[in-house]
């Protein structure tokens, strides 16, 4: 037998929630004296941290894994961890299934990693997935970006959409304090970050359980007086949020977007479906009217505002027609692109056990008929950027093209355009856009502009 290297490879499924825990336990493993192994053949710790939205999710995590529960048979000292919501969902269930593991803990336990590994170390099989609060983070996360951060605002949901296992698996909601959050993105800008999304599964929740009520009744700490108080944070040049429940979206969010200018102007506001019966049974809390006036708003404050969404087809019982609403929402409202997928039933979920299951032909049918108007729109939002000059924050080297780097405008597009990432990383450059394709740009330096930002940039150095 050999003996294994302080080395860790994680391997992150799932939504932004999951990449931003992944970040915070690289940070713990790095604290520790781990270091990263690109090759997880090479890796002493392997954690997968895990995502249970839907099936096709789940299965994946057990394919990788059990590659890696036969290497453990001829290195035992190989520490295999399995993290998020599928290690919730599942439990000691998941130590039956694979008895190699070593660690299985909830998404709520990830700052805990430490202690967790202790534990491990000593010689224990562990599962951790008891409700806690959340502890503030101890340890610094170790970022895939140095110019893009996650911050997490809200953990958890306690809304019970009837598809939907993310309420089992991340438990209810607990808002971080303003202040901590203020701290985290200081520290960002000092750090040179130049951009900040704070994460919610729904972000619109966020406050609701802090103390404090203002004289006219509402929670203190909302996610409007966030903004707000987080908008001068030095350093920090683009401030995004997600995800949005139309449910509690107000106006006085959208109009502290548009008159915050680091507030990009992005909105990802799942919708689900376009039917109001369905969205009943969904347990959604709003209908397809009450989305439209929350995007014709947003226009009215915003006019070139993107919005971005998700939707599920074949939800239990949904009629052809009930589903051609759907197609008539996306067709009505121009989405700049939306995450389309067709209903899996998770267990421990109500829909899941409802009779009027549909099959999978008619899903993969209605998914595919959803994608192909989703693009065609999508390009349709594309081609409005052409011959425009737009801000575009570099992140890295386009990986198919080395002489190109990648960004985003304000609007969330991916944009190439040709350039050094050593030269350009992290920087604010107007963009000529010259191409474009359903959910990406092309385009060129404006010189001149890039020249300005720089000498800007010098001055508030000095
Ligand atoms: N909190 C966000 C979404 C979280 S899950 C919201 O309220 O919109 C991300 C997306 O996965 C959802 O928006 C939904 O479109 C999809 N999803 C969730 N459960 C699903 C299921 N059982 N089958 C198919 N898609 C699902
Ligand atoms: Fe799931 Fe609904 Fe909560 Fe979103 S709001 S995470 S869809 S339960
Ligand atoms: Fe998946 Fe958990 Fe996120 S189920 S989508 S990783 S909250």
């Amino acid at each position: 037998m050999t003996t294994l290297p302080r080395r860790y490879h994680i391997i992150t499924f799932g939504c932004q929630m999951n990449k931003a825990d992944s970040e915070r336990m690289a940070g713990i493993l790095e604290d520790m004296g781990f270091e990263w192994s690109e090759d997880p053949n090479q890796a002493g710790v392997i954690l997968y941290n895990t995502c249970s939205i839907r099936d096709n999710a789940e299965q994946k995590v057990y394919s990788y894994l059990g590659r890696q529960a036969k290497r453990k048979h001829e290195q035992l000292d190989l520490t295999l961890i399995v993290a998020g919501c599928v290690a919730q969902q599942e439990g000691e269930a998941l130590l039956r299934r694979v008895p190699e593991l070593d660690l299985v803990m909830g998404p709520q336990h990830a700052n805990r990693l430490k202690d967790l590994l202790q534990q491990v170390f000593d010689g224990n099989q562990v599962v951790a997935t008891e409700q806690v609060h959340i502890m503030e983070d101890i340890t610094k996360p170790q970022r895939d970006s140095t110019v893009t951060a996650w911050v997490n605002v809200i953990y958890g949901c306690n809304e019970r959409c009837t598809y939907c296992v993310v309420p089992n698996v991340r438990g209810i909601e607990q808002s971080r304090t303003p202040s901590v959050i203020r701290t985290e993105i200081e520290e960002l800008g000092r750090q040179g970050y130049k951009e900040v999304t704070l994460l919610g599964q729904n972000i619109d929740a966020y406050g609701r359980d802090l103390p404090g009520v203002t004289p006219e009744g509402r929670h203190q700490h909302t996610l409007t007086d966030l903004l707000y108080y987080i908008h001068d944070v030095p350093g920090i040049e683009r401030i995004r949020f997600a995800t949005s429940h139309p449910r509690y979206f107000t106006e006085r969010l959208i109009k502290a977007c548009a008159e915050l200018p680091k507030v990009c102007e992005h909105f990802h506001i799942p919708f689900q479906s376009g039917d109001n019966e369905v969205l009943k049974r969904m347990a959604r809390g709003y209908t397809k009217e009450k989305y439209r006036r929350i995007i014709n708003t947003i226009r009215e404050y915003m006019p070139d505002a993107s919005i971005s969404a998700d939707a599920i087809v074949g939800f239990p019982g949904e009629t052809e027609e009930q589903f051609e609403n759907t197609l008539q929402l996306v067709s009505d409202i121009g989405f700049d692109l939306v995450n389309t997928a067709a209903y899996s039933p998770r267990p421990g979920t109500p829909a899941a056990v409802w009779e009027e299951q549909l099959s999978e032909e008619i899903k993969s049918d209605r998914l595919q008929r959803l994608n192909h108007l989703v693009s065609i729109k999508a390009s349709e939002r594309s081609q409005r950027y052409m011959g425009r000059i737009e801000e575009v924050l570099v992140e890295v080297q386009n990986s198919k093209d080395k002489t190109q780097v990648m960004g985003r405008t304000r609007g969330n597009r991916l944009t190439f355009f040709a350039g050094d990432i050593n030269e350009l990383k992290g920087k604010l450059i107007k963009v000529k856009i010259t191409d474009f394709r359903a959910f990406s740009l092309t385009g060129e330096a404006v010189e001149p502009s890039v020249v300005l930002l720089n000498d800007q940039h010098l001055t508030t150095q000095l």
